[in-house]
């Protein structure tokens, strides 16, 4: 009975003195707490550990994710970067067709399997790239002999291929590229690829339909570049329509090897709102920001000029993408640092780019800054 009254006095107590400061101090703003803990300089970003997925958490954002080699995987600096940075992984070329299946039969997963038990050791997520692609496949899959293969024998050889690798990775890998740019540039529907030319368009929705099959937990996506362009964002609609009216589709994977000058924010919004309206998620599969707009612009040092550009770009991208983040799930870069892009020998072979978050040295530009600042707007 004592203890019973002291213990109701001493909430009572407590119940006065919380209301009381509750009145005179407002409860901390736990937004405002956490924004003050994001870096802002160099300094403060080697006072902390946290990085791009500890503020863009998959619950509430995005998986944020980069495109690597095995070889990154012996190189403490990019580990270091990639622990800290990444819930996903995607192989930038292991995972593809002439590195799985070389030659017909012969699969090698050593590479592949490298990135994938790195994933798994460290808690991220991977992303499966590509099942199907005009490019980087070898050319026994469209040959028969010395002549070019039937359709039912380079059918056979995708829905083996497919197969084949989705249940290696069954439960590891929960999102695939299943075919990449099978869509024309030009005036026609589709590219005239191999794939196009001995299959017709039967070859993508064979894909898929060999991929529901062979893993019917994973997430499926067509991908392809130029997804904003709003005649190729047509002719991909009704690609993904096609596919959706057969629940063989989970997604759209839109590239997104972007510039410090395009796309505008009409032309993404246009696009989030197309393919969203088939219910469809997407997924941001490439992204890289080029500091050049043109062909025929000269190789740059990374100028101020530059850098307030490419600042200005991916504040624009990332305020869209967590305007979207209810429909995109993922946003992976196409690469990790600015010491090894792509870009450096694409469009113009030997023309240095930086095109991400972090320079040569892996350490973050304002850019990196500037996408995590405004988080909550
Ligand atoms: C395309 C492909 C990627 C990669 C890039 C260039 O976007 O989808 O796999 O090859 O080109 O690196």
């Amino acid at each position: 009975m004592k203890n019973h009254t002291i213990s109701f006095f001493l909430s009572f107590l407590l119940l006065i003195v919380s209301c009381s400061s509750d009145e005179d101090e407002p409860i901390p703003d736990n937004k405002e707490t956490e924004e003050e803990k994001r870096p802002t300089n160099l300094q403060e970003y080697n006072n902390t550990t946290d990085g791009l997925k500890d503020y863009y958490t998959a619950d509430t954002y995005f998986e944020i994710g980069a495109a690597i080699e095995p070889s990154s995987l012996d190189k403490a600096e990019e580990v270091d970067l990639m622990k800290r940075h990444f819930s996903s992984l995607t192989a930038e070329n292991v995972m593809k067709w002439s590195s799985l299946q070389r030659s017909e039969g012969n699969f090698n997963f050593t590479s592949a399997d490298k990135i994938v038990d790195f994933a798994q050791a460290n808690g991220m997520k991977v992303r499966g790239h590509t099942l199907c692609w005009y490019n980087q496949t070898p050319d026994w899959v469209f040959k028969d002999g010395d002549n070019t293969a039937s359709k039912e024998l380079v059918l056979e050889r995708l829905r083996t291929h497919i197969s084949t690798v989705m249940k290696h990775f069954k439960g590891k890998v929960y999102a695939w590229d299943v075919v990449n740019e099978a869509i024309d540039d030009g005036s026609g529907t589709y590219r005239a690829s191999k794939w196009f030319v001995i299959c017709g368009s039967d070859f993508i929705i064979e894909a898929f339909k060999a991929a529901r099959e062979a893993d019917t937990e994973a997430k499926l996506f067509y991908n392809d570049y130029s997804t904003v362009s709003p005649t190729k964002r047509e002719k991909i609609f009704k690609l993904l329509k096609r596919l959706n009216d057969q629940n063989l589709i989970d997604g759209v994977g839109m590239q997104s090897h972007w510039n410090i000058g395009y796309p505008s924010d009409e032309l993404v919004i246009e696009a989030f709102d197309k393919y969203t309206s088939l219910g469809l998620e997407i997924h941001i599969t490439e992204l890289d920001v080029s500091v050049y707009t043109a062909d025929s612009d000269p190789e740059s040092a990374y100028t101020t000029d530059i850098a307030q550009k490419q600042v200005a770009a991916y504040s624009d991208f990332f305020s869209l993408f967590r305007r979207y983040k209810d429909h995109v799930s993922s946003v992976t870069f196409w690469g990790l640092a600015d010491n090894h892009t792509w870009l450096d020998n694409f469009p113009v072979r030997g023309r240095k780019n930086y095109p991400f978050l972090f320079d040569t040295d892996y350490n973050p530009k304002e850019a990196y800054f500037s996408v995590i600042e405004k988080l909550g707007s």
